[in-house]
């Protein structure tokens, strides 16, 4: 699998080293607050897992499932709930974690459905953030953001090619092999 990457965006080392950074701040906003971890399945696993290991904090933790169906007839992404929540988010301060936000459509739905339910608060903390993607539709932004990527398409750490490399410790680029294989 490791033989399918052209190249490293961000070792294991630097992403661990940025998610500690990125608990502190949190932790420091976050004061007094018990925060309900919203994690974005399934790319955003790794992810929530080694940023709450990091935050000293009284978290609780939930999972949503959303997929983007891009139709032949549609300009714009249509975005759709697969899998819900299990607890309710009605006055409770929201802690959505992402792994990238590309076009920002998914992170614009979710904002918006957690709203509607009532949450309290909401922020977005995201691994990876590509801001060129951006549909200029898409109001809602980061509050946390682990690093600022280039327009490429990206594996590893959470992010999928096919289902596959997720597992990957690190962020890269695939060679172009792969795709055309
Ligand atoms: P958005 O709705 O366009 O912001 O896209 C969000 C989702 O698209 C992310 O949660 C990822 O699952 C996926 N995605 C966006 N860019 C990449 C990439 O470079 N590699 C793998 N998945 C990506
Ligand atoms: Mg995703």
């Amino acid at each position: 699998m490791n033989n399918d990457i052209e190249r490293v965006l961000y070792s294991e080392a630097e992403i661990q080293t940025r998610i500690g950074e990125m608990a502190k701040e949190i932790e420091a906003d976050y004061q007094g607050k018990r925060p309900m971890v919203i994690s974005v399945l399934t790319g955003a696993i790794l992810f929530t897992v080694d940023l709450l290991e990091k935050t000293d904090l009284y978290t609780t933790l939930d999972f949503i499932d959303v997929s983007s169906y891009f139709g032949a007839a549609e300009s714009s992404g249509r975005v759709e709930l697969v899998r819900d929540l299990k607890s309710d988010v009605a006055g409770k301060d929201i802690l959505i974690c992402e792994d990238i936000i590309d076009s920002g459509r998914t992170l614009q739905y979710l904002v918006d459905l957690l709203k509607e339910r009532g949450a309290k608060s909401i922020k977005v903390a995201t691994m990876l953030d590509k801001p060129a993607g951006r549909d200029a539709s898409v109001t809602v932004e980061a509050d946390y953001a682990g690093f600022i990527v280039p327009n490429e398409f990206l594996v590893g750490y959470g992010l999928d090619y096919e289902g596959y490399y997720r597992n990957l410790p690190y962020v890269g680029v695939l060679k172009p092999a792969v795709y055309t294989k």
